[in-house]
């Protein structure tokens, strides 16, 4: 059986003062059935280790260079989000795809190098509304799936994120029939390219406006192994409830 996981990505939010958050979901979740991991803001991922060291909670990046070192500046690679004490790292999420261009091979190229790291990926996936709207949903997912996921994808390093642009921060999430079909469309997917042993391993996670009312309803959906959550990621009183739903749903 695949273990459930939360993650919440904090984006371009949390100061030090902020690491008090992960100190009281340790307080209230000592020892959690599921997976947690947080992705704070890069600045953050050292201190934020040393809060949760001792507990399950496990910290992640947000993004990360394809090349290991070189002559980027401003860029981070997977090896130093690994040396600072990730133990995952976000990438294609569809805010960096769109305000920062990255193409599906770009996505994959990081991933790999997350991979190469050590690092598990979250690689991040989903259509835009205009998309969904033409009854592309599919297709679209079909042409990012099988261009953002390298070869060397295993159950043990990666993680599928299902985020329809649409529904990131917008307080809109699709219906528990279409996030299934799509969960069902990429873990097929994902069967026939790596084989079964491999893709029943792969975590799906759906992300895009989880909130505490509505994490036990899509936790219910088959093939829905967790959620990505924003927002209500930030503060522990939100995502506390989320954990809870998850750890029931498991
Ligand atoms: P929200 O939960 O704020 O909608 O954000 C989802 C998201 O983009 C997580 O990566």
């Amino acid at each position: 059986m695949r273990r459930k996981l939360v993650a919440g990505n904090w984006k371009m939010h949390g100061l030090q003062a902020d690491l008090a958050q992960l100190t009281a979901l340790n307080a209230t979740h000592p020892a959690p059935a599921i997976d947690i991991l947080i992705c704070p803001p890069a600045t953050l991922i050292t201190a934020a280790c040393a809060t949760c060291e001792g507990s399950a909670m496990q910290i992640g990046g947000q993004d990360c260079h394809a090349r290991a070192s070189g002559a980027f500046t401003g860029d981070l690679s997977a090896l130093m989000l690994k040396d600072a004490g990730a133990s995952a790292v976000i990438v294609g999420h569809s805010e960096r795809r769109e305000a920062h261009e990255e193409s599906s091979e770009i996505v994959r190229a990081k991933a790999k190098a997350a991979h190469a790291a050590g690092l598990t990926a979250i690689i991040c996936l989903g259509e835009s509304l205009a998309q969904r709207e033409a009854a592309n949903t599919l297709d679209i997912i079909a042409g990012q799936l099988s261009l953002s996921v390298p070869d060397s994808a295993a159950a043990a390093n990666t993680v599928i994120a299902y985020e329809p642009c649409w529904a990131i921060g917008s307080g809109l999430t699709p219906s528990p029939e279409q996030i299934g079909e799509v969960h069902d469309f990429i873990r097929a997917r994902l069967t026939t390219r790596f084989g079964a042993a491999q893709a029943d391993g792969m975590r799906l996670l759906y992300g895009g406006s989880v909130k505490p009312g509505n994490a036990a309803e899509i936790f219910a959906i088959p093939d829905v192994d967790g959620a990505l959550v924003g927002g209500a990621s930030l503060k522990a009183d939100d995502f506390s409830p989320i954990i809870n739903a998850l750890e029931s749903a498991a």
